[in-house]
């Protein structure tokens, strides 16, 4: 598998230190409030369980399944919450996704989990993409910005795989 990338982006122990300094603005930004933190699978399930680790709070977790990519590297434009929402009403949500890449994830999300009730709902990437969103969206706490281009490892995927690698890389070509 690992033959199969091109470069490593973010080193694992990148990560791992970007995550220490995450976590505490995070503590910072809820002030002592208890989070719910609502983690997007497949994407977020590394980042989650490491995040959330270091976030020594009254902490609850969900997930929500969303799809948009269909296992390609280009998104269909719509975003599909599978299974429903947990109940966030009144609560403090921290909504965590892998990338944010076009936004319309984040955005659909926020504005459904804002609509079930939320108190409010703060949003967590790994990665963003510098580009042009397609939704009106940026995250309010973010480890990495990137380039425009597709990555894998440390929960992402490419058709279904590359999601155990602990570090971000760049595959040398699609089809594999
Ligand atoms: P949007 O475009 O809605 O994308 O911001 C969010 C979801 O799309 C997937 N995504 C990627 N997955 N490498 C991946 O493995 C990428 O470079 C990439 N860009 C977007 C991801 O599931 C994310 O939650």
């Amino acid at each position: 598998m690992e033959s199969l990338i091109e470069k490593v982006l973010i080193s694992e122990a990148e990560i791992h230190k970007r995550l220490d300094s995450m976590a505490l603005e995070i503590l910072t930004g809820f002030d002592g409030r208890p989070i719910t933190v609502v983690a997007v699978l497949k994407g977020a399930l590394v980042l989650v369980a490491d995040l959330f680790r270091r976030l020594p709070v009254k902490l609850d977790i969900e997930f929500v399944t969303a799809q948009s990519y269909y296992g390609g590297t280009e998104t269909t434009g719509q975003v599909e919450v599978i299974g429903g929402l947990p109940d966030v009403k009144g609560k403090s949500i921290l909504l965590v996704d892998d990338i944010l890449d076009t936004g319309l994830t984040l955005a659909a999300l926020k504005a459904q989990l804002m609509d079930a009730g939320a108190d409010s709902v703060a949003t967590c990437v790994l990665l963003s993409k510098i580009k042009e969103r397609s939704a009106d969206v940026e995250a309010d706490y973010c480890g990495f910005e990137i380039g425009d281009e597709f990555v894998v490892g440390y929960g992402l995927d490419y058709t279904g795989h590359y999601r155990n690698l602990p570090y971000i890389g760049i595959l040398k070509e699609f089809g594999v």
